[in-house]
């Protein structure tokens, strides 16, 4: 017997979703955290390639966007393709290390790929618009509003990398329901409003795909978030939950300042007023999704994005993102 091997990393009752017994083997049947797996068959279901997406009329179209449609396009594109690759970066290097249940790190690492399709998907529009990519992709560097932005988010998702504790793990996953639920969303609605308009309707397809992509993560970090309750009831306290209610708040503050950065006081019917709203009933959807009050009981002002926004209009199938992960039966002994 390898005694370098934990062999109770084998045992399906001591699996935990952040220290547990793990080793290398990934043996993930039977499953403790069957919601994972069910992540990972919905993600491996929605699988696409950036190059089936015609984008053909986007290259015309771009060229006769009015200079304010154009500003708008362009600080979207460059903050969301940053936000991919802050994303596989957190992902890769942060919270992948910690966790010690092997169907989880599965979807993690499918969640990772999709991040990195997301990056492709970014830069086929910007070589398909002939937008200078370097001038794209450091915008941040010119542009303080977006820097401050990206500063912001990775200060966020690298907080398990200088300080582990399951606690700031627990809060590095509200941070990435967070990222996936709220950050991409001023973007994506400025380009529904343009396809809306019969602007950018490749663009658009594209963002479609990659937001049902990120409706799947946001499920996966929401599930996460659940598991950590039932398994580290300890971290759940009053301080925990202000501290979530902060990073809620603080987040709404940034991606609707920035939702009114990009359209520049208001472009297409869209206001600050419009994004602020918006946003706010995706933080309360959000909320609820983990079982929290909600914190700002605002209509959402744009409710015709939820279908626009739908792969070819069709609601996505989604699985309960409730915890049913402790009724699998099959138990090992060691
Ligand atoms: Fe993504
Ligand atoms: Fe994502």
């Amino acid at each position: 017997m390898n005694t370098e091997i934990d062999l109770s990393a084998f045992d399906v009752s001591k699996r935990r979703l952040i220290e547990g017994p793990s080793n290398r083997m990934m043996a993930i049947y039977p499953l403790k955290h069957t919601w994972a797996r069910e992540v990972w068959k919905v993600m491996l279901a929605n699988t696409w390639m950036a190059q089936e997406i015609d984008l053909s009329r986007d290259v015309k179209q771009y060229k006769e966007l009015t200079e304010a449609d154009r500003v708008m396009y362009d600080r979207s594109l460059a903050f969301l393709s940053n936000l991919d690759g802050i994303q596989f970066n957190n992902l890769t290097l942060n919270i992948g290390q910690y966790i010690t249940s092997p169907e989880v790190s599965m979807a993690i690492s499918r969640q990772s790929w999709e991040e990195a399709n997301h990056v492709d998907a970014y830069e086929t529009m910007i070589e398909a618009i002939s937008l200078n990519p370097i001038e794209l992709y450091t915008l941040f560097a010119r542009d303080k509003v977006l820097a401050a932005k990206n500063e912001y988010i990775m200060r966020q998702s690298n907080v398990l990398g200088s300080d582990y504790s399951a606690e700031n793990f627990a809060l590095a996953v509200v941070a990435n329901i967070i990222l996936e639920g709220i950050y991409f969303y001023s973007g994506f609605l400025s380009f529904y409003t343009l396809a809306k308009m019969g602007k950018m309707l490749g663009s658009a397809d594209m963002i479609r795909l990659i937001q049902r992509d990120e409706e799947v993560h946001l499920h996966l970090f929401v599930n996460m978030f659940k598991t950590l309750q039932q398994e580290r009831p300890e971290l759940f306290t009053t301080a925990f939950y202000q501290k979530v209610a902060v990073l809620f708040d603080e987040a709404v503050k940034l991606e609707s300042s920035w939702g009114s950065y990009i359209i520049e006081g208001g472009v297409l019917g869209l206001t600050p007023q419009i994004i602020s709203d918006y946003i706010k009933s995706l933080a309360d959807d959000r909320l609820a999704m983990i079982g929290m009050p909600v914190m700002y009981a605002v209509k959402n002002p744009v409710p015709w994005v939820e279908k626009f926004s739908k792969v070819n209009g069709v609601e996505a199938n989604f699985f309960e993102s409730r915890v049913t992960s402790y009724s699998v039966g099959g138990q090992l002994k060691w």
